[in-house]
This record gives C-alpha cells, sequence and structure tokens, in this order.
C-alpha cells in the first residue's frame, strides 16, 4: 500500500466475484456501467416519504440482476435538502433523513459483495449555508480567517448597496446575498454561484484544499470506489472577481461553456484535478484499487473538456453533448465522431449518457416536437444548459408513445458504444417526466429565483415505482412519498416489467448482459460502417458486431447476420424507423 496516511482501512471487499467478472479490474471504470441513485427518490425503507440508504442496500439485487457495474449515489450528506442535497452541511455524515453511517458502510459491503462498485457525489465548488463552518464565517468579522473559507467582499457603491460584481446565479437572480451585522445594520456579501443556501467555498484559501483531501481519504478509506465531481469546472475564481456576461435571454449565469470566463474553467482549476488525483492514486495498491473521478462539466468545445481526463487529471467525464443531443442522424453521429477521437487523444475512455436528476427525462424528450440541440449545424459548438433545454421543452405537447420508442432505440445505441455507460435511475423503466407537479409542491430553487419563469427539475426527481397498481407503488409501505407518483405509472412498475419479453427492463437486462459477455463491446475498436448515411446511423464493435440505428421513417434493409437484440421487432427482416439492432456478422 503507498498510501500516505497510516489510518487503518476497514475490511476490505470480497474479492471479483461471479456475478460481475470485471469487478477487479482496477481498470473497471473504462467500461463501466453506472446506475445513478438520487437518494431521496430511489426506495424508501423506513416508510416516511423520502428514499433512505437502506432502501438502496435493499435494492441492490435488482441493480445486480439489471447488470450494471457501479452504483453513483448523488449526495447523501446531512443537508437542509434546499438544492435536493447538493447543498452539504457535513462532508463526512450521512443525512439522517437518509440513514447512518453504518448504513453506509453496510450499503458499501454488500454492493461490493454483488459485484458493483460505489461512487458518491463530491460538491466541492459550495457547502450548505448550514455547513458549520459558514455559521461560523456569518458570526465573525470582515477579513477574518473564518470569512477567507468563502468568497466574502465588500458591496459597490456608496454605502455597499450593490453587489461586488454582476455575476448572475446558475438558478436566476444575482450570484450574491448581503449580510446582516449583529448590530442589524447591513454587512458585506457572499458568492453563490446557484442557491443563496449553497455559498461559494474559496479554492484560493489552502485551508479548502486540504479539507477536501481529509473529505476523499474519508470516504476511500470507507471503500467508496470514486467520486462523481459536482459542478468540476467551477471552484477556482479569477482574483479580484471582474464583471462578466449574464445571459440576456434568460438571466441566469453563464455556464462553463464560455471561453474565458472568470469562475469557469479557470486556469487555476487544473491543479485542484491533480491535487485529488493524487490522493485517489494512493489507493492504487488497496484491495480493489481503481478508485477514480467522474467531471460533472458542461464544457464544449470537446478540445476543452478533454484536458480534463488527461492522465494526471480525472478519470472520467460524462459527455452531456451526448445527452442534449437531440434525436437525429446527423447530430448523434456528429457527437460520436467528435467524442471518440477527442477522448482517445488523452487516454480516456468516453461516456454515453441520456439522462440525469437535472434533465428532462429521455423517454418524454424524444417525445418532443423539439428533442435536444442539432450538434451537426455549422458551427454549433454549445449546447445549452439542462434548465433553459427543460424550460423551452416545458411548453410543448409530448407523444409518449414515441418518445419510448425512441428511448428505447436510444439506450441500444448508448450501450453499443465505446467507453463507460450511465443509467439515471428510472430510464430501465422507461419513466417519463412528470410535467404536471403542482405548483405548490416544486422544489427545486429555480422556480422561486427564476420569478416562477423556470419550474426546473423536480419533474425528473418523483420516487420510482416498485410494485403494485397504487402509489406508492412499493416505493415505501403506504406513506405518501415526497413528490407524488402519476397513477400511470402503475404499468411501470419494475415488478410488471419483470419477465415481460416486450418491456424496458428486459431491454436494458438483455443489453447489459450482452455488453458483459461480447468481446467486441469489451474492446475500444469503433468504425462507422459501409451502411452509415443520411438517417441511418451504423457502425462496427470489434470484428463481428454492427450496430445499426434508423432515424428514418422508411424501414431499412440490413446485412445478413444473426440478430443479438432489437429495439423493436424486425419488420420482414428490415429495421423499422427509431429502432436499433444489434448484429452478429
Ligand atoms: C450540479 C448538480 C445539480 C445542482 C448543482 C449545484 O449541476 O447536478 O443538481 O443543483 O450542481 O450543486
Amino acid at each position: 500500500m503507498t498510501a500516505m496516511t497510516d489510518s487503518p482501512r476497514p475490511a476490505a471487499a470480497v474479492p471479483p466475484n461471479a456475478s460481475n467478472p470485471h469487478f477487479g479490474d482496477p481498470d473497471w471504470w473504462r467500461h463501466a456501467v453506472v446506475y445513478q441513485v438520487y437518494p431521496r427518490s430511489f426506495a424508501d425503507a423506513d416508510n416516511d416519504g423520502t428514499g433512505d440508504v437502506r432502501g438502496i442496500t435493499e435494492k441492490l439485487p435488482y441493480l445486480a440482476e439489471l447488470g450494471v457495474d457501479a452504483v453513483w449515489v448523488s449526495p447523501w450528506y446531512p443537508s437542509p435538502l434546499l438544492d435536493g442535497g447538493y447543498d452539504v452541511a457535513d462532508y463526512c455524515d450521512i443525512s439522517p433523513t437518509f440513514g447512518t453511517l453504518a448504513d453506509a458502510d453496510a450499503f458499501i459491503a454488500r454492493a461490493h459483495e454483488l459485484g458493483i462498485r460505489v461512487i458518491i457525489d463530491l460538491v466541492p465548488n459550495h457547502s450548505s449555508w448550514e455547513h458549520p463552518w459558514f455559521q461560523a464565517a456569518l458570526a465573525a468579522a470582515p477579513g477574518s480567517p473564518e470569512r477567507e473559507r468563502y468568497i466574502f467582499s465588500d458591496g459597490r457603491g456608496e454605502d455597499g448597496e450593490l453587489p461586488p460584481n454582476n455575476w448572475a446565479s446558475m438558478f436566476g437572480g444575482r450570484a450574491w446575498t448581503r449580510t446582516t451585522n449583529p448590530d442589524g445594520t447591513p454587512g458585506q456579501w457572499y458568492l453563490h454561484l446557484f442557491d443563496a443556501s449553497q455559498p461559494d467555498w474559496n479554492w484560493a484559501n489552502p485551508e479548502i484544499a486540504a479539507m477536501f483531501d481529509d473529505v476523499l481519504r474519508f470516504w476511500f478509506d470507507r471503500g467508496i470506489d470514486g467520486f462523481r465531481v459536482d459542478v468540476a469546472d467551477s471552484m477556482a475564481k479569477e482574483p479580484g472577481l471582474p464583471d462578466h456576461t449574464v445571459n440576456p435571454a434568460t438571466g441566469l449565469g453563464s455556464n462553463g461553456k464560455e471561453v474565458g470566463a472568470p469562475h469557469w474553467d479557470h486556469p487555476d482549476l487544473p491543479p485542484i484535478h491533480r491535487r485529488w488525483r493524487a490522493v485517489a492514486d494512493e489507493y492504487a495498491d488497496s484491495e480493489l484499487g481503481g478508485r477514480i473521478f467522474v467531471a460533472e462539466a458542461y464544457i464544449d468545445p470537446i478540445e476543452r473538456l478533454v484536458e480534463y481526463v488527461r492522465p494526471d487529471r480525472l478519470h472520467t467525464t460524462f459527455n452531456f453533448d451526448a445527452l442534449l443531443s437531440e434525436w437525429s442522424a446527423a447530430s448523434q453521429r456528429a457527437v460520436i465522431a467528435k467524442t471518440i477521437p477527442a477522448h482517445e487523444s488523452v487516454g480516456a475512455p468516453a461516456t454515453w449518457v441520456l439522462g440525469n436528476h437535472d434533465n428532462v427525462r429521455v423517454a418524454t424528450r424524444y417525445g418532443k416536437p423539439v428533442t435536444g440541440v442539432d450538434f451537426s449545424a455549422p458551427g454549433e459548438a454549445a449546447a445549452g444548459d439542462p434548465l433553459e433545454l427543460g424550460a423551452e421543452l416545458h411548453g410543448m405537447p409530448t407523444d409518449l408513445e414515441l418518445g419510448r420508442r425512441r428511448a428505447r432505440a436510444a439506450a441500444l445505441l448508448e450501450l453499443a458504444l465505446p467507453g463507460g455507460a450511465y443509467i439515471y435511475q428510472g430510464e430501465e423503466l422507461g419513466l417519463d417526466e412528470v410535467e404536471d407537479l403542482p405548483e405548490s409542491l416544486l422544489q427545486d430553487p429555480t422556480w422561486e429565483r427564476s420569478g416562477h419563469r423556470i419550474r426546473g427539475r423536480d419533474g425528473c426527481r418523483v420516487p420510482l415505482p416498485w410494485s403494485g397498481g397504487v402509489a406508492p407503488f412499493g416505493f415505501g409501505t403506504d406513506a405518501a412519498p415526497w413528490l407524488p407518483q402519476p397513477a400511470r405509472w402503475a404499468s411501470l412498475t419494475a415488478e410488471k416489467q419483470d419477465g415481460d419479453p416486450a418491456s424496458m427492463l428486459t431491454l436494458y437486462r438483455s443489453a447489459l448482459r450482452l455488453r458483459r459477455e461480447r468481446g467486441d463491446f469489451r474492446g475500444g475498436d469503433f468504425a462507422f460502417h459501409g451502411l452509415d448515411g443520411g438517417d441511418v446511423l451504423a457502425f462496427t464493435r470489434g470484428s463481428q458486431t454492427l450496430v445499426v440505428v434508423n432515424f428514418g421513417s422508411t424501414p431499412i434493409e440490413l446485412p445478413a447476420g444473426e440478430v443479438l437484440l432489437s429495439s423493436v421487432d424486425l419488420v420482414e427482416g428490415r429495421l423499422p424507423s427509431d429502432a436499433t439492432v444489434w448484429l452478429a456478422v
């Protein structure tokens, strides 16, 4: 063991096991299928209406049967949940709402027993305003060491009544909130790129970097296999905090896609990533090895994004262009054609993503008249961000049957591409966005901060339907879930889909089994095939696997070959519209 600390490591997890032959491979992350759990909405073991860690543990056999390699758990830390847990009050504990550290240990051990790696969320750009260090900062004087941990500044204007600069919050409104002095007079301002309840850490202060090193080791020591890094392109800010552009269309803050922004993708960021990488590498010789990071960074063009996954920085990054791409051959082809070589150029695996807790569910999005961004359009480098796209889609009608058909085709496209893939909980059930949640129940801070213009992301966070014919569909026993489930989900429960050859769940299970077993999918070989062109996307994996996606309206002839898996039944041997087939050739 090369670890620099000599803190005791808990007993190592069980070795590679029968249910996942690749479990013990330190390079597991280069091919992994990762399943995202949003703990609030996954499974409610204690029946209080909110999901919990024990609920996740109880469902691990379901995930093992699905065939995933890893599970990523969105924040499970103590938090007032003002941004669904992305407002962390204590980085080294479990929210009492979700359970205890002992529950987390049991979850990690059970996951490893079942051959599933565990990734948790690291939220390093900001804490909750309930974090003890922020409370101490508020209580301390301007210029004090306590205030130096966050970004406090005097206001502009005669009496400091104007914010220190013009930065806007990603959720709407300004990125600054003014404090009140103990004597009741107005005080300094603090920075929050997101909600006011999420003050930004001051990464120019070495104390913050050291604190996060401890957080990483705390969880690595407990056996977790990696971190998903929230807003991995922020943290470093231009000294002096100069003004910057606000999106005039939405009033929201700019995101990391802009080159030269003072608070995104800043030159002081790479050293932070390198430092974390070094901590993860300390664990290379530990029992399982293979401790990794995956970056959340909405960055374009791809040449900038892959800088994040150079060998001395983070291991992988979400491919949000794939997520935000419209459902068309040209756009999907353009994303694939730029993603694969760009990642190869730095030696990192690509990843493929259809959805997450910030985006409109794929079955709904693909049933809209607009399904995303066209990356094949000339000069199209930058997609919008999830909130903007979500707001645009919200008013549009949905053809859910079409959306689900395309979501099936998209799953077989995603899972056939080289590198890693992400499944957001419920995608494997074909769940749709709940677009008609009553306004009084909306919790996303964007709803209030945008002046009720943007409803936000609650519609993709509704608790999962597991079983039975009425809500809560086995989420808990009988408690009302924190967001109401639609009655139509009775036909989409995991129980109902189990064993049904036509169900989305069966399609995912079959795809993941084939992907795991078939050597062609494990190698890096990828080449566009002669069939590719127009509305047909076609590529080979290895020497014997052909993948064909028909985005057009007429069925297409297929070359000779054995059908391994198809998203719909072939019609007289031809592939109908909005469908994908895997062929052994
Ligand atoms: C990331 C998370 C999102 C959260 C934001 C602020 O984008 O995915 O849910 O609101 O960061 O932490």
